[in-house]
Order: structure tokens, then sequence, then C-alpha cells
């Protein structure tokens, strides 16, 4: 069973300034609700009971967002608000899920799923990239099932245009297990289109191995001086640890630029 989930949210969002200069982009409202309570809301869908948010001191707004309490009680007392009320309840129930872990410089996915390793009980845990927002059908959930039928890792993968695989991890896939997973045989972060395997990219939901770690700590930085979560996948799929790319059914909204981000909140809003 998957009951943990671990999510980084460290990142700057330099592509979303100057909303961000201030402020957590994970808080930022899309369609009037945090965009890092659908992260929440899909695990808690999937089953998960433990979710670890990695955070930054830059980011503490984060956790100050959840431990309000006095805040809340204050208003609750004074004002006999049901909408608040409630909206408080929901509020309790994350933060009676969540841990806290710090990376303080942002050196990248495969670097902050470290932070987390004392924490991981289970032989898998899933990892959800806050940026990335699947309405419609719940990807962490689908990806949970795909991987108790196969006993492998699983990894959420959607078609792009190919003068966009520089902005991606791109899988090569090999045997197709049926129609929407495949078996992968590499990954490659952010390849050029001549060095592109494919046009299938990953997008941020992996049920990844306890294993994973000693991989990472393995890692010298790849692309952009980062150590990437894809790198240490690459090196277990090496050592034949199977991999699944999983073509999710939902609607993808990419929430960590200006354009997208914009548009999130409209396709919300049509639910
Ligand atoms: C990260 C991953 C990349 C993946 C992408 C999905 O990139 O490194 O492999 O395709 O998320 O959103 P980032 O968006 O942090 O640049």
């Amino acid at each position: 069973m998957i009951k943990q989930a671990i999510i980084p949210l460290a990142g700057q969002g330099t592509r979303l300034l100057p909303l961000t200069s201030v402020f957590a982009k994970e808080l930022l409202p899309i369609n009037g609700k945090p965009g890092v309570e659908y992260i929440l809301d899909e695990c808690i869908e999937a089953g998960i009971k433990e979710v670890i948010f990695i955070i930054s001191k830059k980011k503490i707004m984060i956790k100050n967002y959840f431990y309000n309490d006095a805040f809340f009680k204050k208003i609750i007392s004074s004002k006999k608000d049901k909408r608040i009320k409630s909206e408080y309840k929901k509020i309790l129930k994350y933060k009676k899920m969540i841990k806290f872990v710090y990376q303080n410089s942002p050196l990248g996915t495969g670097d902050a799923a470290l932070k987390t390793q004392k924490f991981i009980k289970d032989k898998y845990f899933l990892m959800l990239l806050p940026d990335d927002l699947i309405i419609k059908k719940n990807c962490s959930k689908d990806m949970i099932s795909v991987h108790k039928i196969n006993k492998a890792s699983v990894m959420a993968s959607m078609l792009v245009k190919r003068n966009n695989v520089s902005r991606w991890g791109i899988y090569k896939l090999s045997k197709k297990i049926n129609k929407n997973n495949y078996k992968i045989s590499d990954v490659i972060e952010k390849p050029s289109i001549k060095k592109a395997p494919s046009n299938q990219a990953v997008i941020g939901r992996y049920i990844l191995p306890k294993t994973i770690f000693n991989e990472i700590k393995k890692l010298k930085p790849g692309k952009g001086q980062e150590i990437h979560i894809t790198d240490a996948i690459r090196s277990l799929i090496k050592k034949n640890s199977k991999f699944i790319a999983h073509k999710f059914k939902g609607k993808y909204l990419d929430c960590g630029t200006m354009s997208g981000y914009i548009n999130s909140s409209k396709e919300i809003a049509k639910l």
C-alpha cells in the first residue's frame, strides 16, 4: 500500500514573478482555492495518509497557513460563520497529515526528495510536483492501481510537441503493457530535440521505491547544476528496476508559468 506522499515546495517560483516576490506560488489561488490544496485533495482521495512537505525558510508562509489556529479560533468565537468553521476544519484535517522538512537551497527535485529519507516507512512512496495540476481524473489514484497490479514504479506521462521536449523529462519507452501503460527503458532530463528518445514527457506524479535515495546520493549535479530525480530514476532503470510510464486520463494544467497559471483558474471554473 502507498500511504506516504512527498511534495517539493522549496522552489522560488521565478516563472511566476512578480506574484511570487513575497508570496509562495503554491498558496496562490486557483479559482478561489490555494493550488496546494488541489494537490492535497488528490492525495487524500488516493488513500494517502501522510504528506511530507519539503519547504525552505523563505517559504515558511506555507507552514503558517496550516498552523494559524489562534487566528481562526478568535474569528470563529466572535463570528458564528459556518463557512469559516468548515474551512478551518478542512485546514485542521490537512495539518494533521502534514510533516515539514527543509531544503534551504533549491538544488533540485532529487535533493528535495532526499530530505525526506528518514521519514519514509514503506517500500514505495508517491511524489507530486505542485506546479502540475491534473483535473477531471485522479492521476495518483490510477497510478497506485497500476503499481499494485505490476509491482513496479510508476510515473505520469503525456505526449508533448516535438519542439517542446527540452522543457521536460523525456521517456524512452520499451514494452507496451496495455493501452495506457508502457515499460520505460530510459528517461532523460530536458533533452535537445536531437537527443530526445520520444515525445512522451514526465509529468509531476511519481511512485518511487525507497531504493531511490541511495541513487540520489551518488549523483553529480545534472542539467542546470541541479540534482534531478530523473537522473536517479535513470540509474535505477539501468540496474533493472521496473518503471512504468502511465498515460493519465485527466486534463493537465501547468500552473508553474504565468499563462498556464491564469488558464488553470479558467479551466477549473468550467468544471
Ligand atoms: C520537472 C522535472 C521534469 C518534468 C517536469 C514536469 O521539471 O524535472 O522532468 O518533466 O517537472 O512538470 P521543472 O518543471 O521543475 O522544470
